[in-house]
Parts: C-alpha cells; sequence; structure tokens
C-alpha cells in the first residue's frame, strides 16, 4: 500500500471538495434572488456544477476501487478507524445522492435539464407536484447533513494535523520535495 494518496486522487478530493462548497453556497443564495433573470442563470450553473460533481465522484469512485489507496494512519484506536471510515462513506454517499434529488427536484417541476448548454439530460420522473415537494425536502435536509458530514471531516482533519501530528492532512496534499542546492 502506498504511504500516501496519489495525485490523481488528490485532485479528485480537492476538486469535489471545492465544488461541494461552491454547491452549498449557490444553492442557499440562489433560493433567495428575486430577479428572474438572474435566478434562471445561476440555477443553471448550480445545476451543471451538481450534475459535474455526480459524474467526478463516480469517476473518483471507479478510481479508487481499481487502485490501492494508503493503509489507515498508524496509532489510531479501532473504534476512530471505524468511525472515520462511516464519515468517509456518508460523504460519498451524499456526494452522490445530493446530485440525484436536485436532478429529481428538475424532472419533477417538469424542466429540461442541460449541462452547461452542452448535453440536453434526460427526465428521470414525470411531472408530479407531490413527489417535487418531497424531492425539495430531501434535497435540502440532505444539505444540512452533508454541511455537518463535512464540518465533522474537517474538525478531524485538523484535529490530525494540529493535536496529533500523524501526517494525515499532509498525505492528502502535494509532496513537499527537497531539492539539493535549490534556491531557498
Ligand atoms: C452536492 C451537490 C448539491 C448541493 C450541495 C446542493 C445544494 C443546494 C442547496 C443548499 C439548495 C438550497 C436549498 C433550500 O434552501 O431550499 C439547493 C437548491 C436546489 N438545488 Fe441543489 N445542490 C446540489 C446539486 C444539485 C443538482 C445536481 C441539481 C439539479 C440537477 C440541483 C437542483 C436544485 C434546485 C432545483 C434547487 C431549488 C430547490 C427549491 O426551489 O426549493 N442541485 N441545492
Ligand atoms: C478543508 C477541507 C478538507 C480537508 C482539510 C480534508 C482533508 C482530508 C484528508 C486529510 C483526507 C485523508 C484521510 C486519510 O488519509 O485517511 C480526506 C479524505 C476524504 N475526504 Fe476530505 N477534506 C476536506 C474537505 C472535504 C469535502 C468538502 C469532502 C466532500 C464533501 C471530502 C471528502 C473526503 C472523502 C470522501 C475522503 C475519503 C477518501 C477515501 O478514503 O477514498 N473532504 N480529506
Amino acid at each position: 500500500m502506498p504511504p500516501r494518496w496519489g495525485a490523481v486522487s488528490q485532485l479528485f478530493h480537492w476538486t469535489c471538495a471545492a465544488l461541494v462548497v461552491a454547491l452549498g453556497s449557490i444553492g442557499l443564495y440562489m433560493t433567495e434572488l428575486t430577479s428572474p433573470v438572474s435566478k434562471i442563470r445561476i440555477y443553471a450553473l448550480h445545476k451543471s456544477l451538481g450534475i459535474t460533481l455526480l459524474a467526478l465522484v463516480l469517476l473518483r469512485l471507479l478510481w479508487r476501487w481499481t487502485h490501492s489507496v494508503p493503509e489507515p494512519v498508524p496509532g489510531l484506536s479501532r473504534p476512530l478507524r471505524l468511525a472515520a471510515g462511516g464519515v468517509h462513506g456518508a460523504l460519498y454517499a451524499m456526494m452522490i445522492a445530493m446530485p440525484l434529488t436536485g436532478w429529481l427536484i428538475n424532472s419533477t417541476s417538469g424542466y429540461p435539464l442541460q449541462w452547461f448548454k452542452l448535453i440536453n439530460l434526460p427526465s428521470i420522473a414525470a411531472k408530479n407536484e407531490h413527489l417535487n415537494g418531497i424531492a425539495k425536502q430531501l434535497h435540502e435536509f440532505g444539505f444540512w447533513f452533508l454541511a455537518l458530514l463535512v464540518l465533522g471531516h474537517v474538525a478531524a482533519a485538523l484535529y490530525h494535523h494540529v493535536f496529533l501530528q500523524d501526517g494525515t492532512l499532509n498525505r492528502m496534499l502535494p509532496a513537499r520535495r527537497h531539492r539539493p542546492g535549490a534556491m531557498p
């Protein structure tokens, strides 16, 4: 097993993390907008970025299952290892569930779905007001659950870095190279 995360895994991790933060912020902001023109534009951006995240997470999981991942950080108790694994699994599940409930809101509203005005995506359900209400609730509660998971995850990463100093965060960051003779 490699001692640290590879460049591709790191790229997936940080791109997905940035997308999740952007999607949550845009989502909270866009529902408050009143101007119909900016509302349409920003909703379209939210949906396109969300579909991008779905595609990236599926590729990321495919990559993870076909490549070896680093072994657990040494010295971590079994319950803590299980907790970390549980949170990581839940983060993956929510990065798939959020785009799917978003897609369901869109389909049950009867709106077409386009990815950056380039690709037309199919509807995953017929127009249905009742199901639309349920999908909106799932999307909103799902977001707060995801936000809680992310907060716990980031707090754990910082705890490892500052207090345990066990290299957990460093192995998800590009390796620092020591080049002899290089300018300081
Ligand atoms: C991880 C991915 C996503 C996150 C974190 C996210 C987050 C959010 C948030 C925070 C809101 C505001 C909820 C509220 O206050 O009512 C929202 C609303 C919405 N999102 Fe997403 N979203 C994601 C993906 C998607 C995708 C892929 C689509 C569509 C294909 C989508 C469609 C919508 C729609 C239509 C609304 C408005 C719902 C309403 O009118 O109540 N979202 N999203
Ligand atoms: C500043 C923000 C973040 C920091 C500092 C951070 C840090 C880390 C670190 C250090 C790891 C590796 C843990 C290990 O080696 O055992 C990791 C893994 C992971 N992170 Fe983050 N992360 C952040 C944001 C996010 C966000 C926003 C998400 C998704 C919503 C996320 C999802 C994941 C997942 C799913 C893993 C597990 C990877 C795997 O085992 O396949 N992270 N994170």
